[in-house]
């Protein structure tokens, strides 16, 4: 084991012993391969020029029990194909893909944190066209990188402490029949600067409204949207979302517990109805929203709306029974009934 501070992992890159490749050429893929330091990629690759890049992210945990789970990595890797398929490139079949999870994990098991720390290993498989080809076509050669560090909570903030959050009405994350609900790198980069924008303002979210009309809800820069309201779990129904595996999961645990589910349009003004609200995603499963802020120009003093959620400065009840269970499943201690876990075999 390494002798790391499992407490404070935040989510800085921590090296661990490497990163496992795999390249496409020739319509097959090479044996995984254990590498440590640069991945060797050539100017003229169809990546740094056109950003075919698609991604996932997903963790591992070491239980109470001892045994080692990966979450749902199924789930990722059929995100990975369909976001290949967007991009017209190869992809790692279902099979390819798990197995090298599971391999990073056995290699890396002395990086993965131990139990009660509220900490895990993130995996970060990515999928990159590499031809040298200056031509705008798709990839026929790709490689995929199988890297991955001990994470804490994505921020370094308290669990299940409430941030604010502002509305996006001068930037976009996704334009209408875009690329909204694939998982590609190019997603990203375009939102930098809103994201930063806004912390300077100082909130911590963002939050995306349809591109096309700017009046529904669509999900924060890179969680989902979810609110509670009259015992109902309220989601997005937008074709502009990435599909979150979390918030999937927390669906199912939602109805487990004997409270509804929809997904459906959800209108911003509809926000004032919300008793808990919150963004979810791998990183730290559940972020509570205290606070969001409507105004019309992010770099702007003028503020329309500020809505307000949960009460005295914590998660809401049911927000935090839904996490509870979630990470329970993770960790082992509350029963995987629906076989979401995958077990690595040490
Ligand atoms: C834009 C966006 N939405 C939602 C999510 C949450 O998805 P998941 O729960 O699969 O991590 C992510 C993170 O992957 C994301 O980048």
């Amino acid at each position: 084991m390494q002798n790391l501070d499992w407490g404070h992992l935040g989510f800085a890159v921590r090296e661990t012993h490497g990163v496992l490749v795999s390249r496409f050429k020739d319509g097959k893929w090479t044996e995984p391969a254990r590498e440590n330091g640069p991945v060797e990629l050539s100017p003229y690759s169809l990546v740094l020029n056109y950003s075919t890049c698609c991604f996932e992210g997903l963790k591992a945990f070491r239980g109470a029990d001892g045994v080692v789970r990966i979450f749902r990595p199924d789930e990722n890797a059929r995100r990975l194909r369909r976001s290949a398929e967007f991009l017209d490139m190869p992809a790692p079949s279902e099979e390819m893909f798990i197995s090298m999870c599971e391999e990073y994990v056995r290699w890396n098991i002395d990086f993965l944190p131990p139990y009660g720390y509220n900490a895990s290993m993130y995996l970060r498989p990515v999928l990159i066209g590499t031809d040298k080809q200056l031509n705008l076509k798709s990839p026929v050669e790709a490689t995929f990188i199988l890297m991955g560090i001990p994470a804490g909570s994505y921020s370094g903030a308290k669990t299940l402490s409430p941030v604010t959050a502002v509305i996006s009405r001068d930037f976009d994350r996704a334009a209408p029949n875009g690329t909204g609900s694939y998982k590609l790198g190019a997603n990203y980069a375009p939102s930098f600067h809103a994201y930063n924008t806004a912390h300077a303002m100082g909130f911590t979210e963002l939050l995306f409204l349809d591109p096309a009309t700017k009046t529904k809800i669509d999900e924060f820069g890179s969680s989902n949207f979810f609110g509670i309201k009259d015992g109902t779990f309220v989601t997005p129904l937008s074709d502009s979302v990435l599909p979150s595996i979390t918030n999937k999961s927390l669906q199912q645990v939602a109805l487990d517990l004997g409270y509804k589910v929809e997904k459906r349009v959800i209108p911003f003004e509809e926000l004032e109805t919300f008793e808990e609200v919150n963004a979810c995603g791998t990183a730290v499963v559940i972020t509570p929203i205290g606070t969001i802020t409507d105004k019309p120009h992010l770099k702007g003093e003028e503020v329309t709306r500020v809505y307000h959620f949960g009460k005295d400065g914590e998660c809401g009840p049911v927000s935090r029974k839904l996490y509870e269970t979630l990470r329970g499943i993770q960790d082992g201690v509350v029963p995987d009934t629906h076989g979401w876990c995958y077990i690595v075999k040490l």
